[in-house]
Protein backbone atom coordinates (compact mmCIF):
# COMPACT_ATOMS: atom_id res chain seq x y z
CA UNK A 1 0.00 0.00 0.00
CA UNK A 2 1.41 3.42 -0.68
CA UNK A 3 1.00 6.30 2.10
CA UNK A 4 1.32 9.98 1.06
CA UNK A 5 2.28 11.89 4.04
CA UNK A 6 1.45 15.76 3.63
CA UNK A 7 3.54 17.55 6.41
CA UNK A 8 3.37 21.03 8.02
CA UNK A 9 5.76 22.65 10.34
CA UNK A 10 7.19 26.10 11.17
CA UNK A 11 9.93 25.33 13.93
CA UNK A 12 10.57 21.32 12.81
CA UNK A 13 8.75 19.33 15.67
CA UNK A 14 6.17 17.99 12.98
CA UNK A 15 8.69 17.47 10.42
CA UNK A 16 10.14 15.70 12.71
CA UNK A 17 6.96 13.52 13.83
CA UNK A 18 6.72 12.59 10.10
CA UNK A 19 9.77 11.72 9.86
CA UNK A 20 9.55 8.91 12.23
CA UNK A 21 5.74 7.80 10.93
CA UNK A 22 7.54 7.83 7.63
CA UNK A 23 10.35 5.21 9.21
CA UNK A 24 7.51 3.06 11.26
CA UNK A 25 5.43 2.99 7.98
CA UNK A 26 8.41 1.90 6.07
CA UNK A 27 9.65 -0.94 8.73
CA UNK A 28 5.58 -2.21 8.06
CA UNK A 29 6.20 -2.18 4.30
CA UNK A 30 4.12 0.26 3.07
CA UNK A 31 5.60 2.36 0.45
CA UNK A 32 5.71 6.44 1.69
CA UNK A 33 6.20 9.45 0.14
CA UNK A 34 6.86 12.32 2.51
CA UNK A 35 8.18 16.24 1.16
CA UNK A 36 7.95 18.88 3.22
CA UNK A 37 8.01 21.08 -0.04
CA UNK A 38 5.57 18.77 -2.06
CA UNK A 39 2.90 19.70 -4.50
CA UNK A 40 -0.06 18.59 -5.99
CA UNK A 41 1.87 17.02 -8.77
CA UNK A 42 4.35 15.32 -6.47
CA UNK A 43 1.25 13.36 -5.29
CA UNK A 44 -0.71 12.60 -8.31
CA UNK A 45 2.26 11.07 -9.83
CA UNK A 46 2.51 9.04 -6.52
CA UNK A 47 -0.56 7.61 -6.58
CA UNK A 48 -1.08 7.49 -2.95
CA UNK A 49 -3.73 4.65 -2.02
CA UNK A 50 -4.00 6.49 1.71
CA UNK A 51 -3.27 9.74 3.14
CA UNK A 52 -1.84 10.74 6.38
CA UNK A 53 -1.00 14.72 7.39
CA UNK A 54 0.85 15.79 10.05
CA UNK A 55 0.76 19.60 10.41
CA UNK A 56 1.05 21.81 13.62
CA UNK A 57 -0.43 25.14 14.10
CA UNK A 58 0.42 28.67 14.01
CA UNK A 59 -0.45 31.89 14.12
CA UNK A 60 -4.30 31.68 15.21
CA UNK A 61 -5.23 28.42 14.56
CA UNK A 62 -3.79 28.71 11.04
CA UNK A 63 -1.30 25.79 8.44
CA UNK A 64 2.18 26.84 8.35
CA UNK A 65 3.92 27.91 5.42
CA UNK A 66 4.98 25.13 3.97
CA UNK A 67 1.77 23.61 3.49
CA UNK A 68 0.20 26.15 2.34
CA UNK A 69 0.97 25.72 -1.32
CA UNK A 70 -0.37 21.97 -1.62
CA UNK A 71 -3.49 22.73 0.80
CA UNK A 72 -4.42 25.56 -1.94
CA UNK A 73 -4.19 23.29 -4.81
CA UNK A 74 -5.85 20.70 -3.22
CA UNK A 75 -8.53 22.81 -2.10
CA UNK A 76 -9.36 24.15 -5.89
CA UNK A 77 -8.80 20.89 -7.41
CA UNK A 78 -10.33 18.26 -5.11
CA UNK A 79 -9.04 15.18 -7.21
CA UNK A 80 -11.79 12.72 -7.90
CA UNK A 81 -9.55 9.79 -7.90
CA UNK A 82 -8.55 10.20 -3.78
CA UNK A 83 -12.30 10.06 -2.97
CA UNK A 84 -12.79 6.69 -1.03
CA UNK A 85 -9.35 6.62 0.11
CA UNK A 86 -8.54 5.83 3.70
CA UNK A 87 -7.23 8.76 5.72
CA UNK A 88 -5.70 10.25 9.10
CA UNK A 89 -4.27 13.19 10.68
CA UNK A 90 -1.69 14.05 13.84
CA UNK A 91 -1.93 17.30 14.72
CA UNK A 92 0.62 19.29 16.55
CA UNK A 93 -0.46 22.26 18.83
CA UNK A 94 -0.57 23.64 22.65
CA UNK A 95 -3.42 23.46 24.66
CA UNK A 96 -2.58 26.72 26.11
CA UNK A 97 -3.90 28.64 22.65
CA UNK A 98 -7.76 27.72 23.76
CA UNK A 99 -9.94 27.42 21.40
CA UNK A 100 -7.63 27.29 18.23
CA UNK A 101 -5.70 24.38 19.63
CA UNK A 102 -4.37 22.09 16.55
CA UNK A 103 -6.87 24.22 14.60
CA UNK A 104 -4.21 23.07 12.02
CA UNK A 105 -5.00 19.35 12.23
CA UNK A 106 -8.99 20.43 12.27
CA UNK A 107 -8.04 22.16 8.57
CA UNK A 108 -6.56 18.87 7.28
CA UNK A 109 -9.63 17.04 9.11
CA UNK A 110 -12.12 19.30 7.21
CA UNK A 111 -10.26 19.15 3.71
CA UNK A 112 -9.83 15.68 3.98
CA UNK A 113 -13.98 15.08 4.59
CA UNK A 114 -14.42 17.57 1.30
CA UNK A 115 -11.92 15.40 -0.42
CA UNK A 116 -14.18 12.54 0.71
CA UNK A 117 -11.93 10.43 1.84
CA UNK A 118 -12.61 7.54 4.90
CA UNK A 119 -11.46 8.85 8.15
CA UNK A 120 -9.94 5.73 9.84
CA UNK A 121 -8.79 6.51 13.12
CA UNK A 122 -9.80 9.89 14.88
CA UNK A 123 -7.10 13.03 14.87
CA UNK A 124 -4.60 12.60 16.93
CA UNK A 125 -3.78 15.75 18.95
CA UNK A 126 0.13 16.22 20.53
CA UNK A 127 0.00 19.01 22.73
CA UNK A 128 3.48 21.20 23.38
CA UNK A 129 2.37 22.10 26.84
CA UNK A 130 2.12 18.31 28.33
CA UNK A 131 4.97 16.66 26.29
CA UNK A 132 8.25 17.00 24.65
CA UNK A 133 8.36 13.66 23.11
CA UNK A 134 6.13 13.82 20.31
CA UNK A 135 7.50 11.34 18.26
CA UNK A 136 7.76 8.32 20.59
CA UNK A 137 3.62 9.83 22.03
CA UNK A 138 2.55 8.85 18.62
CA UNK A 139 3.94 5.03 18.00
CA UNK A 140 0.49 3.55 19.47
CA UNK A 141 -1.73 5.74 17.76
CA UNK A 142 0.47 4.97 14.02
CA UNK A 143 -0.01 1.02 15.21
CA UNK A 144 -3.32 1.32 15.07
CA UNK A 145 -3.16 2.86 12.18
CA UNK A 146 -1.09 0.25 10.63
CA UNK A 147 -3.88 -2.07 12.07
CA UNK A 148 -7.23 0.24 10.23
CA UNK A 149 -5.14 0.31 7.13
CA UNK A 150 -4.40 -3.16 6.88
CA UNK A 151 -1.48 -3.88 4.01
C1 LIG B 1 3.58 31.85 16.84
C2 LIG B 1 2.96 30.54 17.28
C3 LIG B 1 1.59 30.38 17.16
C4 LIG B 1 0.97 29.18 17.54
N1 LIG B 1 -0.40 29.04 17.44
C5 LIG B 1 -0.98 27.89 17.84
C6 LIG B 1 -2.39 27.73 17.77
O1 LIG B 1 -3.14 28.63 17.34
N2 LIG B 1 -2.93 26.55 18.18
C7 LIG B 1 -2.17 25.53 18.65
O2 LIG B 1 -2.70 24.48 19.00
N3 LIG B 1 -0.80 25.64 18.74
C8 LIG B 1 -0.21 26.80 18.35
N4 LIG B 1 1.16 26.91 18.43
C9 LIG B 1 1.94 25.79 18.99
C10 LIG B 1 2.60 24.91 17.94
O3 LIG B 1 1.67 24.38 17.03
C11 LIG B 1 3.33 23.76 18.66
O4 LIG B 1 4.34 24.29 19.49
C12 LIG B 1 3.93 22.75 17.70
O5 LIG B 1 4.50 21.67 18.42
C13 LIG B 1 5.01 23.38 16.82
O6 LIG B 1 5.36 22.44 15.81
P1 LIG B 1 6.40 22.83 14.64
O7 LIG B 1 7.77 22.88 15.29
O8 LIG B 1 6.29 21.71 13.68
O9 LIG B 1 5.97 24.12 14.05
C14 LIG B 1 1.77 28.12 18.07
C15 LIG B 1 3.15 28.29 18.17
C16 LIG B 1 3.75 29.48 17.80
C17 LIG B 1 5.24 29.66 17.99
Amino acid sequence: MKVAILSGSVYGAAEEVARHVKQLLGDASYEVFFNPRARLADIQAFAPDAFLAVTSTTGMGELPDNLMPLYSEIRDVLPAAWRGLPGAVIALGDSSYGDTYCGGGQLLTELFAELGLREVLPMLKLDASESVTPESDCEIWVKSLINALGK
